[in-house]
């Protein structure tokens, strides 16, 4: 049963539904890898970055995964594809595991898709998946691929954030004031206002009352930036389709996000505790490689021994 209910999205009381993956950019970074194999299908050791945000989709209780790509990038939603043969090839030869492997990006989430023509930024990617959103769904979750969130789980205490204030929910990380001018920046207060305590402001929740996008340190309010993972309002699209082009001369997420909030609309963070790694560039995807890779069951302990002697060889 769909309800129109606020915060009902799917109707079991999980208001995201549908999860916006922008994945249109031409991943000038990783060239030439990215002139046929498309950034987001690069393996963090074994699983396309894509693949990790279909999980991590699926986990926080959406049924939808709406991915925005560009007209030569169809292989993103081939991996989404069943591949039988493929399968039947792996099973004949007893290799079941490889088989289920193969298969889950099929199972995890329902994958829709839609072509954002021209590259006109973020804003633009997000504004053109709205046709996929059922009339009554009230809000919508975009997460950036580029952007891996650990621990993963985020959304689930954005949820609870856009439950109790309303409004749209980002998720913020503190970095090193020198690296502001990456990101999306915001003016925050505790939540609840001033002298607000308890439950009102919980520690890990803030208020937002500005946001600028990628602004030049000496301007920027605050160290706390955006990380890739946002829950939004219906009223984001109303708002991306007032903004002038902004950064860059593209559309920018964060000008309406800004907007919203001078509007009155209720925008929050929540302080993520943890990291990210930023699988947009080569540095970046590095060590998320290493990181997971140190962690795997097969490869960890190989990785471990080999990185202490390669490193004791640079000393
Ligand atoms: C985008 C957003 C920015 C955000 C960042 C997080 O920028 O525009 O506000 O802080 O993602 O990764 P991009 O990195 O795509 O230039």
């Amino acid at each position: 049963m769909v309800t129109s209910s606020p915060d009902s999205g799917n109707g079991n009381g999980n208001p995201v539904r549908t999860v916006i993956v922008p994945a249109a950019g031409m991943g000038t970074r990783f060239l030439p890898a990215t002139k046929t194999v498309p950034k987001e299908l690069l393996p963090v050791v074994d699983t396309p970055g894509i693949e990790m945000i279909a999980e991590e989709a699926a986990s926080a209780g959406a049924s939808r995964l709406a991915i925005v790509t560009a007209p030569s990038k169809d292989g993103v939603l081939g991996h989404f594809d069943p591949r039988p043969d493929l399968e039947q090839t792996l099973a004949e030869r007893g290799k079941d595991k490889i088989a289920a492997k193969v298969r889950r990006a099929t199972e995890v989430i329902r994958v829709e898709s839609v072509v954002q023509n021209k590259p006109l930024g973020l804003g633009h990617a997000v504004l053109v998946a709205e046709p996929l959103l059922d009339d009554d769904e009230d809000c919508v979750a975009v997460m950036l691929p580029d952007d891996l969130v650990l621990p993963m789980g985020v959304m689930d205490r954005m949820r609870e954030v856009r439950e109790r204030f309303g409004g749209s929910v980002l998720c913020a990380l503190e970095i090193p004031h020198e690296e502001v001018f990456n990101y999306g920046v915001f003016d925050i207060e505790p939540a609840g206002g001033e002298g607000a305590k308890g439950e009102d402001s919980p520690a890990d929740v803030k208020r937002v009352r500005g946001m600028v996008e990628k602004p030049d340190p000496e301007d920027a309010p605050s160290n706390y930036v955006a990380v890739g993972r946002y829950l939004l309002d219906r009223a984001i699209f109303d708002a991306l389709r007032r903004i002038p082009r902004g950064k860059g001369g593209e559309y920018q997420l964060t000008d309406a996000i800004e907007l919203l909030i001078q509007e009155g609309h209720p925008v929050h963070v929540v302080v993520h505790d943890g990291f990210r790694h930023d699988l947009g560039n080569p540095g970046g995807f590095i060590r998320a490689c290493v990181d997971f890779g140190l962690r795997h069951p097969d490869y960890g302990a190989g990785l471990r021994a080999y990185m202490e002697e390669r490193l004791e060889q640079d000393q």
